[in-house]
């Protein structure tokens, strides 16, 4: 049975700032939980160059065995909205509306326990009747209420005064909510037992109960709503360096001796990538960083790391960025067997290294046109001694038309190690929004 061995909770996709993730990671006998989170930088990096790291950091060492959870503020179509605008890897849990809601999987499966749990002691109308009564407050947009998060905008000197009138009036109505400030003028009304914290501690709880209790959890927040995060025992915490006043100022005021918790120097995910090496929770170093990366050695290890490298490959060569390449072209294409086959997405077959053949000539095709391309879910799975299945999304982004294929590769070891490429097929996945066979390479 295997477990998984850390857990990555970034805060979420806090509109001006970022994108928070939780990274788990499997333990085989004992249980090792390591969360990291990941953040997208709205305002620094409109190339999405540090979450483009992260991707490929996190597909080589930690998808195989950590989990990584996404956990934020937004609801679930707001977090949908901005998958298809970054490019975001796939979370194994995804908690949005400020906690108040849990799915799993791809196929973000919901939560119904959890559900539940929020509606105790909840009244949705009440919040509603007795918040109306305050001028203070301005409501958010629709597409930012859920049926457990009452969501408005205030003041930020009247948001004390009025989180503790609110308080009372609703306890007085026989209800059970929490009241949280964020990003210095956010006001969220949730149920008692919700928020990121509480989520993280029912998730951590289940996995306990599961015998999959990760050994490592990193936090990472930047916002008032990622507090309780850094308040779960024994997690690793980072507070990236853009972190709001509010997170700041708690801090300060209550978790300033915890050695576990650091405020980082670099921004958004860069942020997560330095507490990742400061706690030694795993490397930290991306295969993007890896100058060396495509140089024709065979000591890889690891079947999803040749598919990651070729991919990163890939895009320097359409981006005019990998000049000298002829060494690693060269053992691609030794290492793809003769009869090698590449079944593109439209259902043609060609022969694998005729494919590589071909590549020549796309060198710098998409040279100033925001070409980019990352891998998602990369799962390697060796099927019989020797042979091994690799299974990933594919993704590339020319400018803002994005395409996706689920793509699988068969390799085989070779006896003096290396692997060899066997075949490689294509097919488009659900998400692709565009699914154009005619320019579609690789
Ligand atoms: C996100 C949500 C917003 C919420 C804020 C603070 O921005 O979209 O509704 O108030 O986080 O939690």
């Amino acid at each position: 049975m295997k477990f998984r061995e850390r857990l990555t909770c970034s805060s979420p996709l806090y509109p001006h700032s970022c994108l928070s993730q939780f990274l788990k990671t499997k333990a085989s006998s004992s249980s090792y939980t390591k969360s990291y989170f990941l953040q997208v930088d709205h305002h620094y990096d409109p190339e999405n160059l540090s979450l483009l790291r992260f991707n490929s950091l996190w597909e080589d060492a930690f998808r195989h065995d950590s989990l990584l959870v996404f956990s934020t503020g937004r609801t679930l179509p707001m977090y949908k909205k901005l998958r298809k605008e970054r490019p975001m890897l796939t979370p194994d849990v995804i908690i949005t509306s400020v906690g108040t809601e849990i799915a799993y999987g791809k196929s973000i499966v919901t939560d119904d326990t959890w559900v539940d749990i929020m509606n105790h002691k909840w009244d949705r109308g009440i919040v509603e009747e007795e918040t109306s009564k305050f001028p203070e407050l301005t409501i958010q947009r629709e597409c930012d209420q859920r049926p457990n998060k009452v969501s408005f905008f205030i003041d930020k000197s009247k948001a004390q005064e009025v989180t503790k009138e609110l308080y009372q009036r609703l306890e007085k109505r026989g209800l059970e909510i929490k009241i949280i400030f964020s990003g210095g003028k956010a006001l969220d009304v949730l149920p008692k037992g919700g928020g990121k914290g509480q989520a993280l501690a029912y998730l951590l709880n289940k996995l306990k109960t599961e015998g999959k209790l990760p050994v490592n959890t990193l936090v990472c927040g930047d916002s008032g709503n990622d507090t309780e995060l850094f308040t779960i025992p024994n997690v690793y915490g980072v507070m990236v360096s853009n972190s709001q006043e509010e997170l700041l100022e708690w801090y300060e005021e209550n978790a300033k001796d915890n050695a576990k918790i650091i405020h980082a120097s670099e921004r958004c995910v860069g942020g997560i990538l330095e507490a990742i090496g400061h706690f030694k929770l795993g490397p930290n170093l991306s295969p993007r960083d890896v100058y060396g990366l495509l140089e024709c050695k065979e000591d890889n290890v690891n079947p999803g790391r040749e598919v990651i490298k070729f991919f990163l490959f890939y895009e320097r060569w359409r981006r005019g960025e990998a000049d000298n390449c002829e060494a690693y072209i060269a053992c691609l294409k030794a290492s793809c067997h003769p009869a090698g086959v590449f079944v593109h997405p439209s259902g043609a077959e060609k022969s694998l290294r005729d494919t590589i053949d071909e590549l020549e000539k796309y060198h710098g095709d998409k040279k100033d046109k925001k070409f980019r391309v990352w891998t998602d879910q990369v799962l390697a799975t060796q099927t019989t001694p020797g042979t091994w299945m690799v299974k990933l999304d594919k993704w590339e982004q020319t400018g803002n038309e994005r395409k996706c294929c689920r793509t699988t590769v068969k390799f085989t070891s070779k006896e003096n190690g290396g692997y060899v490429w066997e075949n490689v097929q294509q097919t488009w996945s659900e998400e692709a929004e565009i699914k154009d066979d005619s320019n579609w390479i690789i």
